[in-house]
């Protein structure tokens, strides 16, 4: 099959990297990036940086690295900006969160201490933890959402940008489903006129980016670009979204262990997972409106791997709990335990412990710089809309309204690595491998 590929722009100039939330997320990726500038340390964790794909048959032996293959950003080129309710720099809010020795944010301190977030636009209704002074004020939403529009044209021109991308790396907003007003474009900008109760500071954040042609993706559970609204103007503006809640620990290992259960027709009886957390993250996740956003993000991977409905003796009648207990002593450093009951040849019980002592801002900062360099490439690529090839990042993948979320790890990651190749040119690869034999 003759294949050719997608004229893509090249990544000449700058790219502005925007992110609401200046927390342990975001200051871990760009304290991060700068390290790895500096040659301090290695972009472990990030397929961009450090992944290879492979092209055509076995027996080319054609594995060259991703960011050789299609023209990504430098990470020369990435200007970070953000906003936060709290006026303190990055290097600040990174000595805060306390993810990174102190000797490697001083080695950044210049590069951090340069990063001053803008005044967030912020409703505490949303998220009842947190009380922060270093917010907009506005007649309503949608001058709010004209104030970010400012400050990104501020700092396009400031830095010469050819480009942006924005990431919501801020705190869990409450739960809620899509209203009435998040259903249109027009009804959606009607409710920023008039203040609609229902429109969230993540969703002002993401119209304000949408319109003016910007990338987002979301890292957080909430519900955000994902309302019709704003696919909609999404596909309108020809930008591209994606989201939503990074898949990190806990939720990553579950999204590995189930597709190897299910591959085995092993049965499952109940997963229990349970973690403590003692960062900012997890003080937000207290409140229960932040808690059941979380929550549900986190319980939905199971039955979309599992499919109960194709195997009811394996998995229709599966208890699947999580729980998320803020403990302070651990800050940054979660502590995840899985309880697994599962069951094998005629119906014998057997149990899996998973006991994960993990870095959450570690996990999480390698896929922020992935989703910025990769929506950037789908941007120069003329892709729009939902991006679905991004569901390797995400707990709770957006895709189309009439399709189910693949939440497989490897089916997710084929998936981004079918669709480089394809924007290349390259063929598909579908493991057939029959012609090795003839
Ligand atoms: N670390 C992970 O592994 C992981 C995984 C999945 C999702 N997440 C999500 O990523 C987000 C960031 O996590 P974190 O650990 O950096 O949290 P954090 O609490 O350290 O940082 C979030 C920052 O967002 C700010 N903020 C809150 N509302 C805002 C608003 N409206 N505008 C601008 N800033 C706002 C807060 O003041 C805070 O500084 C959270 O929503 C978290 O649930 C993290």
């Amino acid at each position: 099959m003759p294949v050719k590929g997608v004229r893509i722009e090249p990544a000449a100039g700058k790219l502005g990297v925007l992110l609401p939330g200046i927390g342990a997320v975001s200051t871990t990726f760009i304290a991060g990036v700068e390290a790895v500038k500096k040659g301090l340390a290695k972009p472990i964790g990030s397929l961009t940086q450090m992944g290879t794909i492979r092209l055509g048959k076995r027996t080319e032996h054609r594995v060259p690295a991703i960011k050789g293959f299609v023209p990504l950003a430098s990470l020369e080129d990435l200007v970070f900006g953000g906003w936060d309710i709290y006026p303190e720099d990055a290097y600040h809010a990174a000595i805060n969160a306390g993810v990174l020795d102190p000797s490697l944010l001083e080695a950044v301190r210049p590069e951090l201490k340069k990063i001053r977030p803008w005044p967030a636009v912020f409703d505490q209704h949303y998220v009842k933890r947190l009380r922060g002074s270093h917010v907009k004020k506005a007649k309503n939403k949608m001058d709010l959402a004209e104030q970010l529009r400012d400050d990104i044209e501020i700092f396009r021109k400031k830095h010469r940008l050819s480009r942006l991308v924005m990431v919501w790396t801020g705190s869990t907003e409450s739960f809620q489903t899509p209203k009435p007003v998040h259903q249109t474009v027009a009804g959606f900008e009607k409710g920023l006129a008039k203040n609609d109760p229902a429109i969230a500071p993540s969703m002002i954040y993401a119209y304000a980016a949408i319109q003016a042609g910007i990338p987002y993706a979301n890292g957080a559970p909430n519900l955000s670009a994902d309302i019709p609204a704003l696919t909609r103007l999404a596909g309108d503006r020809g930008v591209p979204i994606c989201g939503k809640d990074f898949k990190t620990g806990q939720t990553l290992l579950k999204t590995v262990l189930a597709p190897g259960l299910k591959s085995r027709l092993l049965g499952l009886s109940g997963w229990f997972s349970t973690n403590i957390l003692g960062n900012r993250d997890g003080e937000v996740l207290e409140d229960p409106g932040s808690f059941k956003t979380k929550e549900a993000s986190k319980l939905s991977a199971l039955e979309h791997i599992l499919q109960p409905k194709l195997y009811p003796d394996l998995y229709s009648n599966f208890t699947h709990q999580v729980r998320i207990n803020y403990y302070p002593p651990r800050g940054d450093n979660k502590e995840g335990w899985d309880n697994i009951d599962i069951f094998g040849w005629l119906g014998y019980p057997m149990q899996i412990k998973v006991n994960f002592l993990c870095r959450d801002s570690i996990l999480a900062a390698p896929l922020v710089l992935d989703l910025v360099l990769f929506l950037d490439l789908a941007n120069r690529c003329g892709m729009k809309g939902i991006q679905e090839w991004f569901s390797f990042y995400f707990k709770s993948p957006m895709c189309a309204p009439d399709l189910y979320p693949e939440h497989d790890l490897f089916i997710q990651l084929m998936k981004l690595k079918n669709t480089l190749r394809y924007l290349r040119g390259e063929e598909q690869i579908t493991h057939l491998g029959l012609e090795y034999y003839d």
